[in-house]
């Protein structure tokens, strides 16, 4: 990995009470601003000192912290246009072709919370795709997204407590159980797409 170009806090794809009630506008607000701000600002920080080589130039430390930070800024990304307000659902054609019917619809987002809620410590529920095996879902310890693996996110839920302590103390849950409901159906099939597939 040798990311050249500094990264950027994209703004919301909705405002940040559209998720409501689901998530109030203070967990989305402080969840994009502060946290989102945070992993740019350090990643920038790591680039900007490996100079022109990029971060390739800087101590393995750094260079992990570097995979960190920037896995943070990326993936917070993703899980934000993962949702939209009310959520929306699959076309036909990907409830039939990739999800195997409206059964695997339904199956699909019962073990993506049950992936969430296993991971121990923080991490991300994920739909991906990878060569080969297609779709599945997994869980993501940490920010430790499997990219190498020729891995590719549809679907990316964050599991981290700052994402919904303000509106559901410990009950992880509970807030996958409300979240799931909004994810954004066409995005993953663009990915899907994106993925050539
Ligand atoms: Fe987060």
């Amino acid at each position: 990995m040798n990311p050249l170009t500094p990264l950027v806090l994209k703004p919301l794809p909705y405002a940040p009470s559209a998720l409501e009630p689901v998530l109030s506008s203070d967990q989305v607000r402080t969840h994009h601003e502060q946290f989102g701000t945070g992993y740019i600002k350090r990643a920038n920080a790591l680039l900007a000192r490996g100079g022109p080589q990029g971060v390739d130039a800087l101590p393995e430390d750094e260079r992990l912290r570097f995979q960190f930070e920037w896995n943070g800024a990326v993936l917070h990304e993703l899980f934000w246009a993962s949702l939209t307000p009310g959520g929306a659902e699959p076309t036909p054609e990907f409830t039939q072709r990739v999800l195997g019917g409206p059964a695997g619809a339904a199956e699909i987002r019962s073990d993506l919370i049950t992936a969430g809620v296993g991971i121990m410590g923080s991490g991300w529920a994920a739909i991906s795709v990878r060569p080969r095996e297609g779709v599945f879902v997994h869980a993501v310890s940490s920010h430790n997204y499997p990219w190498g693996s020729g891995c590719r996110p549809l679907i990316l839920i964050d599991c981290w407590e700052h994402s919904y302590v303000f509106d559901y103390l410990a009950q992880r849950r509970v807030y996958l159980d409300r979240l799931t409901a909004l994810i954004d159906w066409r995005v993953a099939e663009q990915r899907l797409r994106e993925a050539g597939r």
